[in-house]
């Protein structure tokens, strides 16, 4: 069936409203805690009309989050939180004091000595999307290495490395300079691209974020925050 324009399916209404993940939402309109005027509803794929149509959950009109997503070229010396019990900087010192943060998280983090794309968002849902290693989004680093790389080493790289107890994904290696490369990876464990260049006997002397899915950092400087679409990222 054609969608009519002043009709939206139901599931896509809800992950807009920010109650849940879309699989979150599969469950709780089968749980029949979804009513579309005053009705339980348990098919999600339903056509709802916005503007007239009253939905619930658990009892609670629900009203649309303004969904809100922002991209921030990282500084250096900044840990990837909203806030530190210690004082330490935070990414949140980064963004402008105008900007209204209610509800805003940054999407994945980034360790303090590394530079780059750093997502923030009030949408559970895009961050679930870009961090579940289920999904395979590709988050793009450009690393300086401490020595020269070899075609075995980037082999290894690419070939389900193993660090700690995991077995990583398949990487790609794009080599740029005899100690620089970007590495692509889709998961996002603790340190992964550092423990990967160590896994080869090197280091990492530097550290950038340049690419998440389709968003990359393109032009934006060193501490600056750019107002972004869902659109630019998926
Ligand atoms: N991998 C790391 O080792 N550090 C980061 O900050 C991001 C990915």
């Amino acid at each position: 069936m054609k969608e009519r324009k002043d009709t939206k399916r139901l599931e896509k209404y809800l992950v807009e409203c920010g109650i849940g993940t879309r699989r979150e939402i599969k469950k709780y309109v089968h749980e029949g805690k979804i009513k579309l005027n005053y009705k339980i509803i348990l098919d999600e794929s339903i056509h709802i009309r916005e503007e007239i149509d009253i939905i619930t959950f658990n009892d609670i009109k629900l009203t649309k989050k303004k969904l809100k997503y922002y991209m921030l070229n990282k500084i250096s010396g900044y840990i990837t939180a909203m806030k530190d019990e210690d004082g330490k900087k935070t990414v949140k010192d980064l963004l402008p004091s105008s900007l209204d943060t209610k509800g805003i998280f940054p999407v994945g983090r980034l360790d303090k000595d590394t530079e780059g794309l750093l997502i923030f968002t009030n949408d559970g849902d895009l961050s679930k999307l870009i961090l579940s290693p289920e999904n395979d989004c590709e988050k793009i680093y450009y690393v300086e290495l401490d020595r020269e790389i070899k075609e075995s080493d980037i082999e290894r790289l690419e070939n389900n490395i193993k660090i700690d107890n995991h077995v990583c994904k398949s990487a790609k290696v794009h080599k740029i300079s005899s100690k620089s490369i970007n590495l692509t990876i889709t998961e996002g464990k603790f340190h992964q691209v550092k423990k990967m260049i160590k896994a080869i006997d090197n280091k990492v002397n530097y550290l950038k974020r340049i690419k998440i899915n389709n968003l990359a950092l393109g032009d934006l400087k060193l501490g600056e925050i750019r107002e972004i679409k869902r659109q630019d990222i998926l």
